[in-house]
């Protein structure tokens, strides 16, 4: 077969992604959110999102369909997030894309979503080294994965085990008062702060901890140890130094994912660290890599952050590396799985 066209379908959060891929390039990417809808509730509603992904697919794919100017029936696989993600919303694309599927005869793959997130930069950045560290970090996910094969060799190293890192942010913002979702506002807020004024814990770096938990995450106890320290200015009803909190609380975030990822690279003979998801917009997070890699000569790839937030191309872009592997394609009944490991 030439290059396979694949049609990627994103569903699992509050974005609808509708994607169209041959090989490895990306021919259009179209997305709708429905985080106005959520914003006003601070946080999203489940069935809120569901329903938005309802009105908003045919739109969407007509709109992809259009701007690629392909016809449905030129598709040679559909490809879907299958997990994991909201129950409700994952439940809307598959079922969509298994309509597509069975009304096209073409082959449907249901595809990992936090995976999606490392292959899409392929699109971006070309074809990956024989073997990398992806870190892959959002409101939803902070994992860190062994990529031998991003269709049927990937391993993860860890993750976390509790809060992940954008939603560490997100708590942290609603702490300082921050309109949601707060992630961009304290990264905003933590650039006029000094970050060495206030230390807070590293999770998961020292003692027992650092050998047991080297692949993994935890943010909780980080963000009460922020709330013990905001609460302390309010009780005694002085002003929270607001900037030098965020600029500390970042310096933790980032740190700590920077030096797990980079020991995942060393121990693993890996010299790129490919890193996606909507946190990596974080300003610290890039700018600690950069310097870090650069240090122990580990080139780091981050695709734009249009690529980095949910959408179809990460989808499209795994799918289309499935196919390409001559992976069998999923059954017309695939399960989806809102906690897919
Ligand atoms: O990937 P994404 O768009 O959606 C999820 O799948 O979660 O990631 C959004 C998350 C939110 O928690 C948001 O606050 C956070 O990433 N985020 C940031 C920044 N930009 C987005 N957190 C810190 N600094 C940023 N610049
Ligand atoms: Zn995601």
């Amino acid at each position: 077969m030439s290059e396979p066209l694949v049609l990627g379908i994103e569903t699992s959060c509050d974005e609808t992604g509708v994607a169209i891929v041959r090989g490895s390039e990306l021919l259009t990417d179209v997305t709708a959110s429905s985080m106005d809808e959520h914003a006003r509730y601070g946080g999203i509603v489940p069935e809120v999102a569901s329903r938005a992904h309802l009105e908003a697919f045919l739109p969407t794919l007509d709109t992809a369909l259009e701007r690629a100017d392909v016809d449905l029936s030129e598709v040679d696989a559909i490809a879907v997030t299958a997990g994991p993600g909201l129950v409700g919303s994952l439940t809307v694309g598959a079922a969509a894309a298994k309509a597509l599927a069975l009304g096209t005869g073409k082959p449907l793959y249901g595809v990992n979503h936090v995976i999606g997130h490392a292959a899409v930069d392929e699109l971006v950045h070309g074809p990956f080294p024989e073997r990398f560290v992806s870190l892959v970090v959002s409101g939803g996910h902070s994992s860190l994965l062994l990529v031998d094969d991003i269709a049927t060799g990937v391993r993860e190293l860890g993750q976390t085990l509790d809060d992940a890192a954008g939603e560490a942010f997100d708590k942290v913002g609603r702490l300082l008062g921050l309109p949601y979702p707060g992630g961009p506002h304290v990264d905003r807020l933590s650039r006029e702060g000094d970050r060495e004024a206030i230390r807070f814990p590293r999770g998961l770096t020292a003692g027992k901890d650092k050998e047991r938990y080297a692949y993994d995450f935890s943010f909780s106890g980080l963000k009460t140890a922020v709330a013990r320290y905001v609460e302390g200015y309010q009780d005694r009803g002085e002003n929270v130094p607001a900037a030098d909190v965020a600029a500390g609380f970042s310096e933790s975030v980032a740190e700590v994912l920077v030096t797990k990822s980079l020991a995942a690279c060393e121990r693993n003979g890996c010299d790129t660290l490919v890193i996606g998801g909507g946190f990596s917009a974080n300003s610290r997070l890039r700018e600690l890599a950069a310097e870090e890699a650069e240090d122990r000569g580990i080139t780091v790839r981050i695709p734009p952050i249009r690529y980095c937030t949910d959408n179809g191309a990460m989808i499209a872009a795994l799918g289309s590396a499935l196919v390409r592997s001559g992976a069998a394609p999923s059954s017309l009944d695939l399960p989806t799985d809102s906690g897919m490991p």
